[in-house]
């Protein structure tokens, strides 16, 4: 026998019954972007590299340690997207979508890469539902992107993750703040890498899990004490607004986002069920991005939730995921029977019903089964008596009462059983 070949290490997949499960989380958060007028765009997988070298940033692990680069045929170096606002960004500038109504709002889903090592929850390819909204500084933007994301979780039914927001400031205030953090990281006995993560980028060293830097790092300089009044209000009104919506968040000063191109307000959706990969979405503010990539200065921000890590929430908060099942499975006993079976198939399949048969030589015993796996709502068989009395017996598979319908009713039967 030749070798298998399996899967690259790291990678999230999904089949039946589950991806139907990973198919309604995409789906329930997309349809929360569009009830606020989000509209889809669809993004190229890859990019050119310094789309993600000036976008995300140089400092960030995502840049530095795990993108998956390669040259293609003609000596382009293009990188497998570890994320989807610089490629919304791209498309807006190449594209002048900025030209128009503002704010551009749009959303978009689909499989983001990154080199990271592997453990439940932390995949090297990963799914995101992302939306951004460019051009515009209302505050109350701020709010309805957190919003989204949060109809969006509570619409699947999650209830037990928190929502985390702080502000990181702008060009105004951040330099003197970094200055005064990079000044306390200074005097601090630090070990050579952290010292030069600093260096790169002092707000990440922050972000430092390990026990021993919480007591050091215990009377840091916070951000969120040293906002201009522009951001200070800015924040104010944030809150304000997520108050008015019923949306209950947390204040997390230590809030660190692995993205360079974050200003203002950044938030984080946390599943305290997760255990180390507890993210289940994040985004924020940024505003010198577009500007950054070529663009005119125009502001934005969005969200990134992890398709992945929500469907992981939902499997922990025990929520049954209500998945779209077939109506009705149909179990020939015959050639003729078979033939008979496929048409009424087509029909209902041409009317919007979902439908499925048993098909080839197939005894009836393995077919009550195939029809019991299929999870549809109705099964019935069709065999000589039926297909000479026109009738049926249409089976309900959840309670196993039966009933006789006309063949040519079947329409009718399964659009009654549907209100
Ligand atoms: P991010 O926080 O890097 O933000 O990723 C967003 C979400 O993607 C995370 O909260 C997590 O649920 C999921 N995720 C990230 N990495 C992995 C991984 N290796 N395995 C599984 N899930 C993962 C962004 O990507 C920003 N583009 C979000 C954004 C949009 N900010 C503004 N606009």
């Amino acid at each position: 026998m030749k070798p298998k070949i399996l899967a690259p290490k790291g990678v999230a997949e999904y089949f039946p019954p589950e991806s139907m499960e990973f198919e309604r989380i995409r789906d329930g958060l997309a349809q929360s972007a569009r009830l606020a007028g989000y509209r889809y765009i669809e993004l190229p997988v890859f990019e050119d590299t310094s789309l993600f070298v000036r976008g995300v940033g140089e400092s960030t692990d995502v840049v530095s340690k795990e993108m998956y680069t390669f040259e293609d045929r003609g000596g382009r170096s293009l990188t497998l997207r570890p994320e989807g606002t610089a490629g919304v960004m791209r498309a807006v500038i190449e594209h002048g979508l900025d030209k128009g109504q503002l704010p551009v709002k749009l959303w978009y889903s689909g499989a983001c890469f990154r080199a990271e090592r592997p453990q439940q929850g932390r995949y090297r390819q990963f799914y995101q539902v992302g939306i951004e909204a460019i051009g515009n500084e209302d505050p109350m933007l701020d709010a309805e992107v957190i919003s989204v994301a949060h109809i969006g979780f509570r619409n699947l039914g999650l209830r037990a993750f928190t929502t985390q927001i702080t502000s990181l400031g702008d060009k105004n205030c951040r330099p003197a703040y970094r200055e005064k953090l990079s000044k306390f990281l200074s005097e601090l006995p630090l070990d050579p890498q952290t010292m030069e993560r600093a260096r790169i980028n002092p707000l990440r060293v922050l972000d430092d899990k390990r026990p021993e830097f919480s007591e050091l790092l215990k009377n840091a300089p916070l951000m969120l004490d040293h906002l201009c009044n522009d951001c200070k209000e800015h924040f104010e009104s944030v809150k304000s607004a997520l108050q008015t919506i019923g949306i209950d968040y947390e204040i997390n000063p230590r809030m660190v986002r692995g993205l360079d191109y974050y200003t203002r307000t950044t938030f984080e959706f946390v599943h305290p069920l997760l255990g180390a990969q507890s993210g289940i979405g994040g985004g924020g503010r940024y505003d010198g991005l577009m500007q950054e990539l070529g663009g005119s200065s125009l502001s934005g921000i969005g969200f990134g939730l992890g398709v992945d890590r929500t469907l992981l929430a939902a499997r922990a908060e025990n929520l049954h995921i209500e998945v779209e099942s077939l109506d009705l499975y149909l179990i020939p006993l015959s050639t003729a029977a078979r033939e008979m079976a496929f048409e009424i198939a087509i029909d209902l399949r041409r009317q919007g019903f979902i439908v499925d048969m048993s098909f080839g030589e197939r005894g009836l015993k393995g077919a009550m089964k195939a029809a019991d796996k299929s999870g549809a709502r109705f099964s019935a068989v069709l065999g000589e008596d039926e297909m000479a009395s026109q009738n049926i017996s249409l089976k309900d598979m959840k309670t196993g009462s039966s009933r006789e319908v006309r063949i040519g009713d079947l329409f009718k039967s399964l659009q009654n059983e549907e209100k």
